[in-house]
């Protein structure tokens, strides 16, 4: 095989004419391209290799960043619920605070009143007493 070769290439740097030559050369350049295309095809994988793991990693990113964004959510979630529960408490409590107030206040105005009503009802006497006494003297 190394002789037929060497024969070939021998023949051809002598006659490069000749149709032997021709056919070799052809194959050469046949063998030549295929070659160059492979080499292109590897560069071609390897490109597609880098832009895969490129993608891979911005996945990863987005991913990340999705959870993130949950995890955020769920907090602020969390506090709304903690917020809106502790404001319907303030509000109970206060509703309940103003009830209790205003009762007491009320039950205070009903004492205070009745107690003016007995108090001007006992002035009344005392006044209807004075007069009767003073009554007496002058007569
Ligand atoms: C009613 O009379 C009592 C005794 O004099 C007094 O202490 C009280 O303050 C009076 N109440 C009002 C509402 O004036």
């Amino acid at each position: 095989m190394w002789l037929l070769l060497s024969l070939i290439v021998f023949t051809c740097a002598r006659e490069p004419s000749s149709p032997i030559c021709s056919r070799y050369d052809y194959e050469e350049r046949l063998l030549e391209r295929v070659l160059r295309n492979e080499l292109a095809l590897e560069t071609t994988l390897n490109d597609i290799l880098k832009t895969n793991a490129k993608v891979i990693d911005a996945l990863k990113l987005l991913e990340d960043g999705k959870e993130k964004v949950e995890s955020t959510l769920a907090d602020m979630e969390k506090k709304q619920i903690d917020i809106e529960s502790r404001l319907a408490g303030f509000i109970s409590d206060s509703t309940h605070v103003m009830k209790s107030t205003l009762d007491a206040t009320v039950v205070a105005l009903v004492e205070t009143s009745s107690e003016i009503k007995e108090n001007a009802s006992v002035t009344k006497q005392q006044l209807v007493y004075e007069v009767r006494v003073l009554k007496g003297k002058f007569s």
